[in-house]
């Protein structure tokens, strides 16, 4: 009874006084459940973040340049073996270690699970997302003679699902003593006034927070304790729906080294000003990324002397960390986006809606903001064809048509290379 007067005084003393009747009416089982919600909850923080949204995103009064890269097509043949022997070292010594962010679930894509698990129509038979990343890997691990240690991040949605389908797909041949599968954090929903939602199964209504949690959820996991014991050095960083991502890239990894610096990324030219990408850019001083959600029109269309966009070099997510740099990064809070999406709730009533506009706030970290905790960081400049082919929507750009054209022409290439090489 006490629990329930407490939870009701939160409840008043953060204005969200629709839940405190449906909390009454509610069974012994549900009751005691939705308590235990409002008691982990950090209203402050989530009243703060709501308030945020009504403050415009502003970047005006920052020093924005762009950033400085090496173009790797451009590489004397002399540094290119330079740096390929650098990164080559580490991974053959066993201090390299692979995180896939698979916390996403394909709503734009149109696919009903984890991202992870939708099959790509390829070579007749298809690959699902999590195949090609696992082939990437097992070819890695040929041709250096290891095993890399591959963490997949889940999210609280989508981590049963994906657990079983890769244990039903025996991890695609990967050494499962070699997988760690952890979850990352998640945030209540919002309305317009501040109003938390209330799910289905009447509980707060949460969702994942964004993949820039991967650094606080590698550490709360445990995930990033297990690689200092193996003595990881170099931990890279990369999303799940990329299949053309190089999550060991011995040249990326070997710019980094040479350059001394504690993170690297690889980047692809922006096709057009307003392609759906984050930008690198450095921002007083330090490095930054600057999603496309929030880049303003007059920059994302600024051109230099060249007449290449200003800033042209896109973020896409292929990202190279120290061991320390990771360690840094789970220690030190990252700000939160706000996305205004559609999200079905309980009202007061008990009662189901459905809206049919955007309702609700959804509030993310992004992985990249933490490149401003550093001074410095190296970005190696790839080529689309061989890098960079997503699969983020149903149709279109960025879509399983494209993303499979670019994925049969570039193993044609390789294919063609090792030919001409014997
Ligand atoms: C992302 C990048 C964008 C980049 C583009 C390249 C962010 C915020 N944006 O945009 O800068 O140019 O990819 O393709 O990173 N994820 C989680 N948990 C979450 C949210 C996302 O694990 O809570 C994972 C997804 O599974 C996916 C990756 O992060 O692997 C990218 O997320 P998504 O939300 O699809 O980002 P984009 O809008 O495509």
């Amino acid at each position: 009874m006490d629990k329930l007067q407490d939870a009701v005084d939160i409840l008043k003393a953060y204005n969200q006084e629709h839940i405190i009747k449906l909390l009454q009416n509610l069974d012994e089982e549900h009751k005691e459940n939705l308590i235990n919600d409002i008691y982990n909850i950090d209203f402050h923080q989530i009243m703060e973040l709501y308030e945020n949204t009504k403050k415009p995103i502003d970047i005006k009064e920052s020093k924005i340049e762009n950033i400085d890269y090496l173009d790797k097509a451009k590489l004397s043949k002399k540094d290119l073996e330079k740096y390929n022997e650098l990164g080559e070292n580490i991974i053959r010594s066993g201090q390299y270690a692979v995180v896939t962010m698979a916390g996403g679930q394909g709503t734009r894509l149109g696919h009903n699970g984890p991202k992870g698990t939708f099959k790509l129509d390829v070579y007749g038979k298809g690959k699902y997302l999590f195949e090609i990343l696992a082939d990437n890997l097992k070819e890695a691990n040929d041709k250096y003679g290891v095993v890399i240690p591959w963490y997949i991040m889940t999210s609280h949605e989508n981590n049963k699902q994906t657990v079983e389908f890769l244990k039903k797909h025996n991890y695609f041949g990967y050494d499962e003593d070699s997988i760690f599968i952890f979850e990352q954090s998640d945030l209540p929903l919002v309305d317009t006034e501040g109003k938390l939602l209330i799910s289905k199964d009447f509980r707060i209504k949460k969702a994942s927070d964004g993949n820039g949690g991967t650094y606080s959820s590698l550490r709360a996991s445990g995930a990033l304790a297990d690689m200092k014991e193996r003595d990881i050095k170099w931990v890279f960083i990369g999303g799940v729906d990329n299949v053309l991502l190089k999550m060991a890239d011995v040249t990326l990894l070997g710019v980094a080294i040479d350059k001394g610096v504690q993170i690297a990324s690889k980047s692809v030219v922006k096709s057009n000003p307003h392609e759906k990408v984050g930008v690198f850019c450095k921002m007083n001083g330090h490095p930054k990324v600057i999603e496309y959600a929030e880049l303003p029109e007059k920059m994302a269309e600024e051109r230099d002397e060249n007449g290449e966009l200003k800033y042209g070099e896109s973020h896409i997510m292929c990202n190279l960390y120290t061991i320390e740099a990771i360690e840094k990064c789970s220690r030190e809070p990252l700000i939160y986006h706000s996305a205004f999406k559609k999200n079905s709730y309980i009202d007061e009533n008990g009662k189901e809606v459905i809206p049919d506009a955007p309702n609700s706030y959804k509030f993310e970290s992004f992985i990249f903001d933490a490149f401003e905790f550093f001074d410095d960081m190296a970005i190696l400049r790839g080529k689309r064809e061989d890098d960079f082919a997503p699969v983020k929507n149903k149709e279109g750009v960025d879509s399983p048509k494209t993303a499979k054209e670019l994925y049969e022409k570039y193993w044609k290439r390789q294919a063609k290379k090792v030919r001409e090489e014997v």
